[in-house]
């Protein structure tokens, strides 16, 4: 699914203010899962008429694969631990542009924000086009996004941007489900390959319910509170983080980094010979997601008694700064 460019275009190529309000969307998707996310929150700012909402798609100079290829899918991890850009295709945006409102949608690459998203906020248009904006975060993965968000806070402050909002849409079934089904659909192409295991990826009823996000920023907007420091989208349950995997994501994190590390002091990504390695770390990652995952959920549901006041404050770090809170979801319920 592509993202239509909507808006003025001259509009955009001016830095003088202009009365319109202008919004950057950035856009990278490879099933369309994200692009659809985003589109369902970006229409009703388009259809309002009272902003100029500039699109810029992201292409990687070398893309990368949909569906991957095996190898090539565990070769992406030493780069997106490491945060490691690839060079992108000239973007059509100056750094010039000056925008109102930033909607920065992404999808995490091994607990990490994905390459191409990476590539963005590393490129020198990122820190012009970005400081001091207000940046509402958008993530749509299988379910481990925590840390990548961190590594995002990192990442949009090297930028000097604002970031107001987090919305988190995640693959509803259980963990241990994604962890087949996920990877089934990534290197298939087919949300389905397996008959009897649930559908993978964002159902359907929540991409179309994030349109919450869009008419709450239009709102938002023309009362000019993107200029102040608080959340645009509190009340609509823009993320609801699950303190439980942060172990699971903890440990991730840790071997996703030395072995990236290792594996690029081995070869540059696409060399034959970080294929030997990649091999051997599968076998380890394998290992790690059929004991830690599962072994560090269960310790978690036996302990939750002891820990509630450990995990609500984690909890509601994670959920910030939009928050888990349902109370403004019927304003704007479709
Ligand atoms: C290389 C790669 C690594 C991924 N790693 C994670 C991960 O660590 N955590 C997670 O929740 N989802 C992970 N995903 C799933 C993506 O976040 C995303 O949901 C999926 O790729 C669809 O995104 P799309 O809009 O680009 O098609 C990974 C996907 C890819 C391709």
């Amino acid at each position: 699914m592509s993202l239509q460019l909507n808006g003025p275009l001259n509009t955009l190529e001016s830095p003088a203010r202009s009365p319109i309000k202008r919004i950057l969307v950035l856009s990278y998707s490879q099933t369309g899962q994200l692009a659809e996310i985003t589109q369902s929150i970006v229409a009703p700012l388009q259809q309002s008429g009272h902003f100029a909402v500039h699109i810029e798609t992201l292409r990687p100079v070398k893309p990368y694969p949909f569906p991957w290829r095996f190898f090539s899918f565990l070769d992406a991890f030493p780069e997106s631990a490491q945060l490691v850009a690839p060079a992108l295709q000239p973007l059509t945006l100056t750094g010039d542009e000056d925008f109102d409102l930033v909607i920065l949608p992404y999808q995490v690459w091994f607990l990490a924000p994905s390459l191409p998203i990476t590539a963005f906020l590393k490129h020198p248009l990122a820190k012009k086009l970005l400081a001091g904006k207000p940046v509402v975060t958008v993530i749509a993965c299988r379910n481990m996004w925590m840390l990548a968000q961190e590594k995002m806070k990192g990442l949009l402050a090297a930028c000097g941007a604002r970031l107001l909002d987090n919305v988190v849409l995640v693959d509803p079934s259980p963990t241990m489900t994604t962890l087949v089904t996920t990877p089934l659909w990534l290197l298939s192409g087919k949300r389905d390959f397996l008959p009897g295991l649930p559908v993978a990826g964002v159902d359907a009823a929540s991409i179309k319910a994030a349109s919450r996000f869009g008419f709450a920023l239009r709102d938002a907007l023309q009362n000019d509170q993107e200029r102040g420091t608080a959340p645009l989208l509190t009340g609509l349950k823009a993320a609801n983080s699950d303190p439980n995997l942060l172990f699971s994501e903890k440990a991730g994190t840790r071997s996703f980094y030395l072995w990236g590390k290792l594996l690029r002091a081995i070869g540059e990504p696409g060399q034959w010979h970080r294929r030997p390695f990649l091999l051997l770390y599968v076998v380890f990652l394998i290992t790690l997601i059929l004991t830690i995952v599962p072994l560090s959920l269960l310790i978690q549901a036996a302990l939750r008694p002891f820990l509630q006041r450990k995990f609500a404050a984690l909890k509601q770090k994670f959920d910030e700064p939009s928050g888990s809170g349902i109370e403004r979801m019927s304003l704007y319920e479709l």
